[in-house]
């Protein structure tokens, strides 16, 4: 039975909370069922209704522009986020216990090596904090351009970054990287693969690179889109945590896993690197999301189905892109990075004149644009206007 208030709220009757949202039984099972349809195509589904759906975002545009993943969340995760609301009331400790347990025997490391973030960006801000402790006129090294969120933070914690441009082939310059060590760097980041750019650095070049890195520093190696990896010889450099006190390995459940909205990331290090972090954490994690990363690593049919799908529509962006003789990279993340040819103002501003928000401006790559894969139909949409937008007859 519900109780007065629902009821009255309910049949609409005005109450003193009238602008609070309006909460019954049956709104809360209609919250529910949303939660367990797919959102986005059911992922390996054959059905055609399924494989057509692309979302639209208020504005009516489809947002191809954050290396989001449109599959998830995962079935197992969308129970598990539902399931969380009666732990709602709590402070999450139990949950991120299990999740830390959980990776650890994953990643073979110990519980004291794992530390939990509302998103690998948290994680990043704990890194730049770190770097800043000692006091002013430390250094950061990074490629250039890289995923900013490390640097932007790190200078505004006093820490300024020591740009190194990729290389001819748009990846890190590790050689560059090494030699531009000062007595001021106190972290280095690597993002594998390198957002915007989709480069992957081989794990034998990378681990060397990190044992030539004095003690000292710490490397920091984002591992964002380390599970959409194809190349040969690329692969995480987690287990290398337990002979390298320096580095640090940050994952996140944002990409292959679809849960970017509930923020969650982990970074892997050795017990006192990953304790000083700790001590800089910011916020407390969620524990639906907790709860959702737990199901969705579990939840392998969706992980393999979410993979084989983004691979695929990656090669038919790349397949599309060499047909129009446009020069790109071999992407290893869930993205395209491309020469449209023009302004990269001109080019989005020409997809954004068809419903697609793509990409944003990369330093270096005044030309350069970023397409997010988002789902098959989204793909389908994205290189119908592609010739168009890039003859600039938009
Ligand atoms: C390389 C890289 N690292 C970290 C992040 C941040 O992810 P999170 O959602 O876990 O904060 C992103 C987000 O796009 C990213 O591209």
């Amino acid at each position: 039975m519900s109780t007065p208030i629902v009821e009255s709220v309910a049949a609409g009757a005005p109450t003193v909370e009238s602008n609070a949202p309006r909460w019954s039984r049956r709104t809360a099972l209609l919250g529910a069922a949303a939660l367990l349809v797919p959102l986005a195509p059911a992922i390996g589904s054959a059905a055609p209704n399924a494989v057509a759906a692309a979302r639209r975002h208020p504005g009516g545009q489809i947002r191809l522009d954050s290396n989001e993943n449109p599959y998830g969340p995962s079935p197992a995760a969308r129970q598990a986020i539902l399931a969380s609301a009666v732990e709602a009331p709590r402070y999450a400790d139990d949950a991120v216990q299990e999740l830390i347990v959980k990776l650890a025997g994953l990643q073979q490391l110990d519980t004291s090596q794992i530390v939990i973030g509302s998103g690998s960006a948290e994680l990043l801000n704990m890194a730049a904090l770190l770097a800043a402790a000692p006091g002013p006129g430390g250094e950061l090294i990074a490629a250039q351009p890289t995923f900013e969120q490390l640097s932007a933070y790190a200078t505004a914690v006093g820490v300024e970054t020591r740009w190194i441009p990729l290389d001819a082939g748009h990846a890190h310059d590790l050689a560059a990287m090494h030699a531009a060590i000062t007595p001021r760097t106190r972290l280095i980041y690597v993002c594998n693969p390198n957002n915007p750019t989709g480069t992957a650095l081989r794990r034998d070049a990378l681990e060397s690179f990190v044992r030539a890195v004095p003690a000292n520093i710490t490397v920091l190696v984002d591992e964002a889109y380390i599970d959409l990896v194809d190349a040969d010889g690329v692969a995480t450099l987690a287990p290398l945590v337990r002979e390298c006190p320096n580095l640090l390995v940050l994952r996140t459940f944002s990409k292959i896993h679809g849960l970017a909205g509930l923020r969650i990331g982990y970074g892997m290090a050795d017990a006192r690197l990953a304790g000083k972090l700790r001590e800089l954490q910011m916020a407390f994690p969620n524990v639906a999301g907790l709860r959702a990363a737990m199901a969705s690593l579990d939840d392998h049919a969706f992980l393999r189905e979410t993979r084989r799908s983004l691979l695929a529509d990656r090669a038919r962006v790349e397949a599309a892109l060499d047909r129009l003789d446009r020069a790109h990279t071999r992407s290893q993340g869930n993205f395209v990075f491309f020469d449209a040819g023009m302004p990269v103002a001109e080019f989005n501003q020409a997809m954004l004149s068809r419903g697609l928000r793509v990409g944003r401006p990369f330093a270096r790559y005044d030309h350069w644009s970023r397409v997010t894969i988002g789902t098959r139909a989204e793909v389908d949409l994205f290189l119908a206007a592609l010739p168009v937008a890039l003859r600039r007859s938009a």
